[in-house]
């Protein structure tokens, strides 16, 4: 990031009026799991539809995520949406000596969390949408695997298109996307789209089980381009 303002940085929607009451530029990072839920929970009361969640995946689901990923094989990686990290550290454990991992993230202090929870990795500060160009400006022409944490049942059309296109531009064929929906919005009009972008463009797309353990319930697409 130069630090231009971007239209693609903004918060999906409106911000709404009690945002100041729940701004975590306000609060102080995270220093352990408890706080690091309070952190989240404030993210969400402040910017809904961008966060898309309550609370960071539980072990169970992210374990779900990585399930047959084979991250230690792949050469070029990528997480979009890391939030506070949940997934991020179990990537960092599951990747190998050569991969090499990027983790693209929307919301500035989730970027500032991350920075100091893994000081070592590349956290890049900016929109998926604009991942070829992330990609391009780094030297990676495709990317083995994708594992996304997007809100993609919150997200308008007019940044999940986008977002999906650039997702499936990167990804090199027979490359693996991941990616996790809640149960109780998968009924949602927003959620069926994406449903059907999946399975238009993906050559397999499967789903895991249900995850009762996480708050909200939830499952995995398991896509293979
Ligand atoms: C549901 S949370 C998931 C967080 C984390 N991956 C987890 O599983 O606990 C969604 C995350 O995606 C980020 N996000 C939303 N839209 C984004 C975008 N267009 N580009 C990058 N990150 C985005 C949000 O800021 C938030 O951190």
């Amino acid at each position: 990031m130069n630090g231009t303002p971007d239209a693609s940085l903004k918060p999906y929607g409106k911000r709404r009026p009690a945002a100041a009451r729940f701004n975590t530029e306000a609060i102080p990072l995270p220093q352990n799991g408890f706080q690091e839920r309070l952190f989240f929970l404030a993210a969400f009361l402040s910017r809904p539809g961008r966060i898309g969640a309550i609370g960071p995946s539980s072990q169970a689901l992210t374990a779900e995520m990585l399930q047959g990923c084979h991250l230690d094989k792949m050469e070029n990686v990528v997480e979009l949406g890391p939030g506070t990290g949940a997934l991020t550290g179990a990537i960092l454990a599951q990747i190998g000596p050569r991969t090499r991992f990027l983790a693209v993230e929307l919301d500035e202090g989730c970027v500032s969390h991350l920075n100091r929870k893994f000081p070592r990795l590349s956290i890049v500060h900016d929109s998926a949408e604009n991942l070829q160009s992330l990609l391009k400006q780094r030297g990676i022409q495709h990317l083995d695997c994708i594992i996304s944490g997007l809100p993609w049942a919150s997200m308008p059309d007019s940044i999940q298109r986008p977002t999906f296109e650039a997702v499936m531009k990167s990804l090199r064929p027979g490359g693996t996307f991941r990616t996790f929906a809640y149960v109780h919005a998968s009924w949602f009009p927003t959620a069926n789209r994406f449903r059907r972008l999946l399975e238009k463009h993906f050559a397999s797309v499967g789903k895991s089980r249900v995850v009762w353990k996480n708050l909200p319930p939830a499952f995995v697409y398991q896509c293979v381009r």
